[in-house]
């Protein structure tokens, strides 16, 4: 009788696996919880705080909760498309007095936050792209964006190219950089368009601009997704902050994608609550569209989580509750707005031979402070301070009881450098 012997190398299926270096942003925040220092403040992340430092819970959602833990509140699956009641008042909400008009040509699916609608927005457009096509349908992003864009839609398989966005040297949008991207795009591409509050510049166009732009796309075929991540949260108005959006799907009748976040606006960061809507030539376009998304949407999630859904569909279907989050829009964004005219201020004095104009010209959540990586780590190493490193600080990091600190301590750095 024989016997044989199998000898087994133990190999990996992942052993092809590379290390990939963890999100610097949240890196930023995990380094920022660990440092036990009294006076250290957190400019990172892009999450609202109050005059104390503290996170915010919106007395309009606060109250949303409230009425819906009175009622009952149950575990049970939302539909495919998440809730009804959110997606049409978000719709709604979205395009104001243009939503009747355009109602029949919407598409519509609840989605995980912001960062989900721009995944599925992005899954939608390829999946109807022919397969020969797929190759030559790049994604435009700014230089510089958010820095999820590019991992996002390249983890999709698009071919995304960054188109500058922003002159370093004058501090402002580079519109005729801008304006040539357009131009020079293949039909049917796809920009990525940040509705409000450009993340990091903190710079817009203008309306004239924004009509500059929507007549280039519509002349051309592209096709924009506009990433709404801070509609309201913005200027404290919504409909102003939703302009563009208005203008390009209501008056000029460009098909487009709307990607909305209700993080920032609401409060709701760890509930995950957006949705995607996707304006489309007509009803019979909307309705197989919308079939495809709940399709797409069907296999990567099942459904979308319902509890903070519901709180935002409970704020969006009840007027008096709406006001209230129109109030509390206004308290935030005029707190943010407030504490860039103190930093403003502050840098005057401790960094006077500096120009900080460009801070006054940004607006939103974020300041673009234009320092060198330099400056920004010994802001963090010795000074406590954290911003990313391209020095984009989030404003609402700030309050009364640090932004002297912080002018203060930039004034010091900068004064040293010289
Ligand atoms: C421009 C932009 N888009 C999208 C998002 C996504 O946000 P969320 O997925 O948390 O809604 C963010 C968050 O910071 C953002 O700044």
């Amino acid at each position: 009788m024989s016997t044989t012997t199998t000898t087994t190398t133990t190999t990996s299926l992942f052993s092809s696996a590379p290390y990939i270096p963890p999100d610097a942003i949240f890196a930023l925040t995990a380094q920022y919880n660990v440092d036990p220092s009294p006076v250290k403040v957190n400019l990172g992340q892009g999450t609202y705080r109050d005059d104390n430092g503290q996170p915010w819970v919106l007395p309009s959602v606060r109250e949303a909760r409230k009425a819906i833990l009175e009622n009952g509140l149950y575990h049970e699956y939302l539909p495919i498309l998440g809730l009804k009641g959110l997606r049409d008042g978000v719709a709604k909400l979205i395009f104001g007095g243009g939503y009747d008009a355009l109602a029949q040509k919407l598409a519509t699916s609840q989605a995980v936050s912001g960062t989900g609608s721009l995944h599925l927005a992005g899954a939608l457009i390829k999946s109807v792209t022919p397969k020969h096509l797929l190759e030559k349908r790049k994604v435009y992003i700014p230089a510089p964006t958010w820095s999820n864009h590019h991992l996002l839609f390249s983890s999709l398989g698009f071919d995304v190219v960054p188109f500058t966005y922003y002159n370093a040297h004058t501090k402002s949008l580079d519109i005729d950089s801008y304006l040539s991207a357009l131009r020079s795009a293949e039909p049917a591409s796809v920009f990525i368009l940040h509705a409000c509050a450009h993340n990091p510049t903190g710079l817009d166009p203008t309306v004239e601009q924004w009509k500059e732009i929507g007549a280039i796309v519509k002349d051309r075929g592209l096709f924009p997704v506009f990433d709404a991540a801070y509609l309201g949260f913005n200027s404290g108005d919504y409909d102003a902050d939703a302009w563009a959006i208005r203008y390009f799907a209501a008056e000029l009748g460009i098909e487009c994608a709307v990607c909305a976040s209700f993080a920032k606006n609401m409060g709701l960061y760890g509930e995950r609550v957006g949705a995607v809507i996707i304006v489309t030539a007509d009803g019979t376009t909307a309705r197989n569209t919308q079939s495809v998304l709940e399709s797409l949407q069907r296999s990567e999630i099942s459904n979308p989580p319902a509890f903070g859904a519901r709180i935002a569909e409970t704020v969006l279907g009840d007027e008096r509750l709406k006001g209230l989050w129109f109030e509390d829009l206004r308290t935030m964004s005029g707190r943010i707005a407030e504490m860039r005219r103190a930093l403003v201020e502050g840098l005057g004095r401790y960094a006077p031979e500096h120009d900080w104009g460009h801070l006054v010209r940004q607006s939103g959540m974020f300041g673009f402070l234009g320092l060198s990586k330099e400056v920004v780590l010994a802001l963090r190493d010795e000074y406590h301070i954290y911003m990313a490193d391209n020095s984009r600080i989030s404003i609402a990091g700030l309050n009364t009881g640090n932004v002297e600190y912080v002018a203060r301590s930039i004034g010091e750095v900068l004064a040293r450098e010289q």
